[in-house]
């Protein structure tokens, strides 16, 4: 499936903030380092979102591949592969994917990490167990996730688990103040999509034949609003 033009777009704008304009702030936030408070409510969301997607993978991942899909600063990577994984870490940010090999611990026993640079959709990257995507999506509009679903779902043979951006009256606000500012200026917007649409769309669409959305969950603390959501093989 080729990408469409707004997602080449909006990948190129999201490499070069967590690339140039964030990485400090995401160095910072990924850290033990002290943050502000309302940093402090997104750093903690983000640890409960993050051990929820853990929740719903297998506790044993002995011999499963696992793509961490925009990896960022890696912890996520790290627990899967503490529970064994060969995991392929892929982000489109150098200095991230360079943080998280500095930071990768010693002690992730019979796991694996695979650093690369580049697009999570590339498939290149080869085939999955299981497909992580923790707050990677949020920046695309519904379509293009749900292209992104349907083409990661292509190499995978067992679960999806990934997070949006769900469409909340504070997220829609914030959105629409974001649009008054310069391009130039701020992060790529928050993308917010309607949850319950997204669960429809996703258990009926033909290239996701053989799918089906299972556990959910969303997490709000603060200024983290985020939904985390299961993709199963029937
Ligand atoms: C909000 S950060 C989350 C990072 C990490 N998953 C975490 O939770 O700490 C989103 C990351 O997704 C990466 N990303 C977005 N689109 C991507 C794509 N198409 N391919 C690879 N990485 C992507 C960004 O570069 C960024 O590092």
């Amino acid at each position: 499936m080729l990408p469409t033009i707004s997602y080449l777009q909006r990948r190129d704008r999201i490499e070069s903030y967590f690339d140039r304009t964030a990485a400090d702030a995401w160095a910072r936030l990924t850290s033990d380092a002290p943050v502000s408070g309302i940093r402090a409510t997104v750093r903690a969301g983000r640890a409960e979102m993050r051990s929820t997607l853990l929740s719903w993978l297998p506790t044993d991942l002995r011999g499963k591949r696992v793509l961490d899909a925009g990896c960022g600063t890696g912890a996520l990577a790290v627990e899967v592969a503490r529970r064994g994984a060969q995991v392929t870490a892929v982000d489109l940010s150098p200095t991230l994917v360079k943080l998280a090999q500095e930071r990768l611990p010693h002690d992730i026993g019979y796991g694996h990490i695979d650093f690369r640079i580049g697009d999570f959709l590339d498939p290149a990257l080869g085939e999955f167990d299981h497909v992580v995507a923790m707050d990677s999506l949020i920046h695309y509009d519904e379509t293009d996730v749900q292209r992104a679903l349907t083409g990661l779902a292509q190499r995978t043979s067992t679960s999806i688990v990934f997070t949006f951006a769900p469409r909340t009256p504070l997220l829609t606000l914030m959105h629409v103040i974001g649009r008054a500012f310069p391009r130039g200026d701020r992060a790529p917007a928050i993308e917010p999509v309607a949850a319950e649409r997204l669960r429809a769309s996703l258990g009926h669409q033909p290239d996701l034949a053989g799918w089906q959305p299972a556990r959910a969950q969303r997490i709000v603390r603060g200024f983290y609003i985020s939904h985390g959501m299961e993709l199963e093989r029937r």
